[in-house]
């Protein structure tokens, strides 16, 4: 790599618009959000957009129209429309993998064309799709059975990463629309009480496994499936015919498939140009699939669309990953915002924010721009976040009065998913009054002359006052369906694109988790038989000495 701008593009930290930007911020000061209220009463009205079900608030953040408008020239300047319509035609922007970005080709209609190498590629897609339905259909209704004939009732992902994060998430999100009559379990962790405790009470003849690897050579899968495989053997005589009514894959590799003894013919393809952490409306959904229907699995993929088309087709102004995005750089550069909060006020999203941990976090944090310099600026946040008011309760204090600057998301719904008790949907409009008065009290705060008003004593003054001026996005939607969640995926799929875009880094590939990969690899000798590991530091030496000893070796 080299240090020169190989590709003649200007740095970011050398444009006139990341200039304007730096200036503006300092003209900014200390501007409040009540002051930007005050003199615009209009601002949430203009401040809002609307994309497919999802009504997005953003008027609660440190902007003003200039700052939007600066924001928007330095998105033209860095040509994030450009890498987005490259991007959609198919073109092989993940650099330095060579590779085609496609996910939006997941949940493309079959009219549509997208040609990779020449070749179109959205027919492969529809085929696959049209396979897993009548795979999920044959499990849903009996017809597939395990090796002794019992109907399978208990379906097991193996996976980890974007080959586990996204089913996972999406099957807790979506559970009210799921066959209650099966079993869905999730095994990622190469910690062998992950899969013990997935395995637990559960009859090998009744279990279907899904190898889920898009590489097929992750060692903590294949470790998994390799164990869940003496598992079932164990459990049904030792039949090595009995594999192939109980496993089945996914996979890019069909050789490596095929190495690990699970037929072909019961693989689900997907492709080199879905990234792991991109891919779960791809094959990798099949669990998801299976538990939905292939109906309703289709509905959240026209969600994705339906938000593919707005980031394509939306204007600047209102385009909302765009304006997710570009609020999110200019927080992060210039008011040194290190993390991001991402807070959904249902439980069903209660790993929601883990999804989208993998989703940021591995496509963004990069420290080299796409040409291999390194970055002056800073790029991808630390994610986080867990349902409210849980959340309330535990950190939120941090947001309100902590030293910490952190813009967060509310994501929230009108009404409770599904039919329940009358009692519990009742609690809703109480939820509902958490997530509004949370954005307020952070945005706007309690200044100390209210608290004094209060007649709190003087001494206390300082303790209960709340400056606020924290932004917030609110994003809310009717209710939570497989639709919405596929909008708000490809929303936050989006997002992180513009600012991958921006910051002029690889939001796609992920070389970062390589070294402690190829470290383990080496170390595991020295735990088992005690080997030498050229090259171990004085303290890793010592610990893993401790661990043998700990270990009784
Ligand atoms: O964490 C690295 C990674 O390559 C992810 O990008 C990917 O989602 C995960 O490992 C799992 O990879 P695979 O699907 O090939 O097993």
């Amino acid at each position: 790599m080299s240090d020169t701008n190989t590709q003649g593009r200007t740095r970011l930290d050398q444009r006139p618009e990341w200039h304007a930007l730096a200036e503006h911020r300092e003209e900014l000061g200390a501007t409040h959000l009540r002051e930007l209220f005050d003199t615009d009463p209009d601002r949430a009205r203009r401040y809002t957009v609307q994309v497919g079900d999802l009504h997005l608030d953003y008027s609660k953040h440190l902007v003003t129209d200039e700052t939007l408008r600066l924001l928007r020239d330095l998105a033209a300047a860095t040509g994030v429309a450009e890498l987005r319509e490259a991007m959609f035609r198919g073109e092989k922007i993940n650099v330095t993998e060579d590779r085609a970005v496609l996910h939006t080709a997941l949940r493309a209609p079959l009219s549509t064309e997208i040609t990779v190498d020449g070749v179109n590629v959205v027919p492969g897609v529809h085929h696959v799709l049209t396979r897993m339905g009548s795979f999920a259909h044959s499990v849903r209704t009996g017809k597939w059975v395990g090796s002794t004939g019992r109907r399978i009732k208990n379906v097991v992902n193996i996976g980890i990463g974007g080959s586990d994060l996204g089913p996972a998430m999406a099957y807790e999100v979506l559970r009210p629309y799921t066959d209650r009559e099966l079993t869905f379990r999730f095994v990622s962790n190469v910690d062998g009480s992950d899969l013990h405790e997935a395995l637990h009470g559960l009859d090998p003849a009744e279990t279907l496994f899904i190898v889920a690897s898009k590489t097929f050579t992750t060692i903590e899968t294949i470790t998994n499936a390799t164990s869940a495989r003496e598992w079932l053997l164990d459990g049904l005589g030792g039949d090595e015919n009995a594999v192939r009514f109980h496993f089945v894959a996914v996979s890019t590799n069909a050789a490596e498939v095929s190495k690990f003894g699970i037929d072909t013919d019961n693989m689900f393809e997907f492709w080199d140009w879905v990234g792991g952490r991109y891919s779960y409306p791809s094959a990798i959904g099949l669990s998801l699939m299976i538990a939905l229907g292939e109906e309703q699995f289709r509905e959240m993929l026209a969600g994705f669309h339906l938000v593919d088309e707005h980031f394509r087709t939306a204007p600047p102004e209102a385009n909302a990953p765009l304006l997710m995005g570009l609020l999110g750089v200019w927080y992060g550069q210039f008011f040194d915002a290190q993390a991001h909060a991402v807070l959904p006020y249902s439980h069903y999203l209660s790993r929601f924010t883990a999804y989208l941990q993998q989703l940021d976090m591995e496509s963004n944090g990069k420290y080299v721009d796409r040409e291999g310099r390194p970055v002056d600026w800073q790029t991808g946040p630390v994610v986080w976040g867990t349902p409210g008011t849980n959340g309330q309760h535990a950190y939120y204090q941090l947001l309100h009065q902590g030293t910490k600057f952190i813009p967060a998301d509310f994501i929230g719904f009108a009404n409770p998913v599904g039919e329940l008790e009358p009692a519990f949907a009742a609690q809703h409009d109480l939820l509902m009054a958490n997530f509004f008065a949370q954005t307020q009290a952070l945005a706007f705060g309690k200044t100390s002359e209210e608290v004094r008003a209060e007649g709190v004593p003087e001494e206390q003054v300082p303790h209960r006052t709340f400056r606020g001026n924290h932004p917030t996005t609110t994003i809310l939607a009717k209710e939570l369906t497989p639709s919405v969640l596929g909008q708000l995926v490809a929303l936050y799929e989006h997002k992180v694109f513009v600012q991958g875009a921006v910051w002029n880094i690889d939001s796609f590939d992920q070389w970062g988790v390589e070294l402690g990969k190829v470290l383990a690899k080496r170390v595991e000798p020295a735990l088992t038989e005690g080997a030498e590991v050229a090259g171990l530091d004085a303290s890793s030496k010592a610990l893993v000495a401790t661990y043998r000893s700990l270990r009784g070796r």
